[in-house]
């Protein structure tokens, strides 16, 4: 399997999720082919969770990344879990148009483009 699949499923296993115990893992690929992962992360007053797609693209930020060409998605369904609204805001703000594979730990994949799933988007352009 591609490796940034394979990374969305093997950091899915971090994930903190004691109140949903719904575990997602998420990882980006920069223009260089580095891959960045994430997982979600939940908090007790629930509103304080992070999803794993945010966490993995802050992370390829705070490292210096900039140019996304790939997301991949983990979840352990069979209808592939896709972005959150607020996760495919962040996800163009620092990614656009970029292609997007959901996985779950069967194999089974479904790629989209982001405009796709978030169309007509508000960003920086309106500024
Ligand atoms: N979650 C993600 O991490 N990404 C998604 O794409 C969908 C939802 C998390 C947030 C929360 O920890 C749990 O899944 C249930 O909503």
């Amino acid at each position: 399997m591609d490796a940034l699949l394979e990374a969305a499923l093997a950091v899915r296993k971090n994930a903190h999720a004691p109140f949903s115990h719904f575990s997602v893992g998420a990882a980006v690929e920069d223009s260089d082919g580095h891959i960045y992962t994430g997982c979600n992360v939940e908090n007790a007053t629930y509103g304080l969770t992070i999803c794993a797609e945010r966490v993995a693209v802050f992370k390829a930020i705070s490292d210096g990344a900039r140019r996304f060409t790939r997301v991949a998605v983990a979840a352990d369904t069979e209808i592939l879990t896709p972005p959150c609204g607020a996760c495919r805001q962040i996800l163009w703000e620092f990614c656009g148009d970029v292609e997007l594979t959901l996985v779950n730990p069967r194999g089974k994949t479904e790629i989209f483009r982001l405009k796709d799933l978030f169309p007509r988007p508000f960003d920086a352009s309106f500024l």
